[in-house]
C-alpha cells in the first residue's frame, strides 16, 4: 500500500485569531491535492477556535501534551483535553521542546504513548543538531531517539507519523538537500525494519521538516522515502498551499 502524503503546518507560538482566520480562509479557498492529508499544529489556546472553523478535511494538532490525563501540573494540557475540544492530533518531541524546555527522549516517549493510548494521533519529531551532524553522529542520534519511541510504542505505529527535522535546518533557511534528507529517511526505514518490523518500516510515514518552502518542496517530495513535510514559517503564508500540493 502506498503511504499517504501528509503535510503538517506547525504554527509554533505565532498567530492571533485574525491571522489564523486569514490562514483558514486561504486553506478553505484553495484547490488542494485530495491525496494529501493536512494537519495544522496550532497554539493550545486557539485549538477549539481553529477546529470549529475548519472542515474535517483538515486535522488540527496541539503542539504539546503532558504524559497523564489530569492533575496538579500547572500550565500543562492533556491529550484528553485536546480530544475534548475536538482535535485528533498532537506534535510531540519537537526540537524546540527538547532544546528550550529540556524534554528528554524518555519524557517524549512517555508523552507519545499516553497520547496514543488517549486516542490521539501523534507527529513524533526527531533530528540531529549541526554539531552532531558534523561529528558524523546523525544516524546514532536519530536511531537513539527512535529507540526511545519504539520502546514505548511497541508494534502498533498506525497512529504515528515520524517527522525528521534536522535542527540545523529549522528556521535557518538551510534546507537539507533532497539527498541528505532521503539518506536519513531511508536509514530510518531500515532501522524500523530491523528494530520494529518490516510492516511498520513499510507503512510508517516519515515527514521532512526544516526550511521547507514552495521553492524546494517538489524536489524533496519526489524522494521515495519522504512522505510529507512538517512546515514552520511557510505554513503561516499562502505558499503553504504549494507545499500541500507538492506531489500534484
Ligand atoms: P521551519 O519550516 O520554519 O524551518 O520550521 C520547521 C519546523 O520546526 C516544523 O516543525
Amino acid at each position: 500500500m502506498p503511504r499517504q502524503f501528509c503535510v503538517g503546518g506547525n504554527w509554533k507560538m505565532n498567530g492571533d485569531k485574525a491571522q489564523i482566520t486569514g490562514i483558514m480562509d486561504t486553506l478553505k479557498g484553495a484547490t488542494l491535492d485530495p491525496n494529501t492529508e493536512v494537519v495544522l499544529g496550532c497554539p493550545a489556546i486557539f485549538l477549539e477556535f481553529t477546529r470549529s472553523n475548519l472542515p474535517a478535511r483538515f486535522g488540527v494538532a496541539a503542539q504539546n501534551s503532558y504524559k497523564v490525563a489530569k492533575g496538579a501540573f500547572t500550565g500543562e494540557i492533556s491529550p484528553a483535553m485536546i480530544r475534548d475540544v475536538g482535535c485528533d492530533w498532537v506534535i510531540l518531541g519537537h526540537s524546540e521542546r527538547r532544546a528550550i524546555f529540556g524534554e528528554s527522549d524518555q519524557l517524549v516517549a512517555e508523552k507519545v504513548i499516553h497520547a496514543l493510548q488517549s486516542g490521539l494521533k501523534v507527529i513524533a519529531c526527531i533530528g540531529e543538531t549541526l554539531e552532531e551532524r558534523e561529528a558524523g553522529k546523525t544516524e546514532e542520534v536519530v536511531f537513539r531517539q527512535s529507540k526511545a519511541l519504539a520502546d514505548a510504542i511497541g508494534a502498533d505505529w498506525s497512529n504515528v507519523v515520524v517527522a525528521y527535522e534536522p535542527v540545523w535546518a529549522i528556521g535557518t533557511g538551510k534546507t537539507a538537500t533532497p539527498q541528505q534528507a532521503q539518506d536519513v529517511h531511508a536509514a530510518l526505514r531500515k532501522w524500523f525494519a530491523a528494530n520494529v518490523s518490516q510492516a511498520v518500516a513499510d507503512a510508517v510515514r516519515i515527514q521532512y521538516g526544516g526550511s521547507v518552502t514552495a521553492a524546494n518542496c517538489k524536489e524533496l517530495g519526489a524522494c521515495p522515502d519522504i512522505d510529507g513535510f512538517l512546515v514552520g514559517g511557510a505554513s503561516l503564508k499562502p505558499e503553504f498551499i504549494d507545499i500541500i500540493n507538492a506531489r500534484m
